[in-house]
């Protein structure tokens, strides 16, 4: 999917190399820290984060007891972080391969979104609501967060608005909360979505 686009490997991996990685939070997110306090899912549950850089939310997980927490993402440098800081997380579940390859065998349960949308080409955006659909198992969780602002530089990150995000997911999702975060962090404060779909049965 990502082979013809500028937005590829060597792409990510660069910008990993150069230190331009201006959305790295260096640590899990309230938004996402405080969902998965109250989240009700077994420890045995399949969980993906797309697109995960250095995988703080992964890291957080695997702390709580979340066995089957996998990461995907096309640039090796922050995988290899993600391994040095957690050497107990399991090495088959990072994937250094295009999320848009990835196979529904067998499906997850919840799917977790940051950074990630708003850093592919928005021609892919259809394409990811279809792929978070079809690697979910139905009642599947899609959750995260996504910017509700436009950017004035040139993307990645490219903005939208919850009008056009909804279009995306509504033929595959049912919405549990699609509302303005009030926790996020002080740079992002207002310019965020807090989103929680559940894959339609
Ligand atoms: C803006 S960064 C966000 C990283 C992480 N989610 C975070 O919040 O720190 C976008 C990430 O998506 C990865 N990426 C971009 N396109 C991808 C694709 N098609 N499949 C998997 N990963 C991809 C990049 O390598 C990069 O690590």
């Amino acid at each position: 999917m990502q082979s013809d686009s500028p937005l590829d490997a060597a792409y990510w991996n660069t910008r990993y190399a150069l230190g331009q990685t201006g959305w790295d939070t260096g640590e899990i997110t309230p938004p996402l820290r405080d969902y998965f306090q109250q989240m009700a899912l077994p420890h045995g549950s399949r969980i993906l984060i797309p697109g995960a850089g250095r995988g703080y939310e992964a890291e957080y997980l695997h702390a709580a007891g979340y066995e089957n927490v996998c990461v995907v993402d096309l640039a090796p440098e922050p995988l290899r972080d993600l391994q040095r800081r957690v050497p107990t997380f399991p090495a088959a579940y990072l994937l250094e391969q295009d999320f848009f390859s990835l196979l529904p065998q067998p499906p997850y349960d919840l799917l977790v979104e940051q950074t990630f949308f708003c850093a592919l080409d928005p021609t892919l955006r259809p394409a990811y609501a279809r792929q978070c659909a079809a690697l979910l198992r139905p009642g599947g969780t899609l959750m995260g967060l996504l910017f509700d602002t436009e950017f004035s530089s040139p993307g990645p990150p490219f903005g939208g608005s919850q009008a056009e995000y909804k279009a995306y997911f509504a033929p595959y999702f049912v919405f549990q909360h699609f509302v303005p975060a009030y926790n996020s962090i002080k740079p992002r404060q207002g310019k965020e979505l807090f989103v929680c779909l559940k894959k339609k049965e």
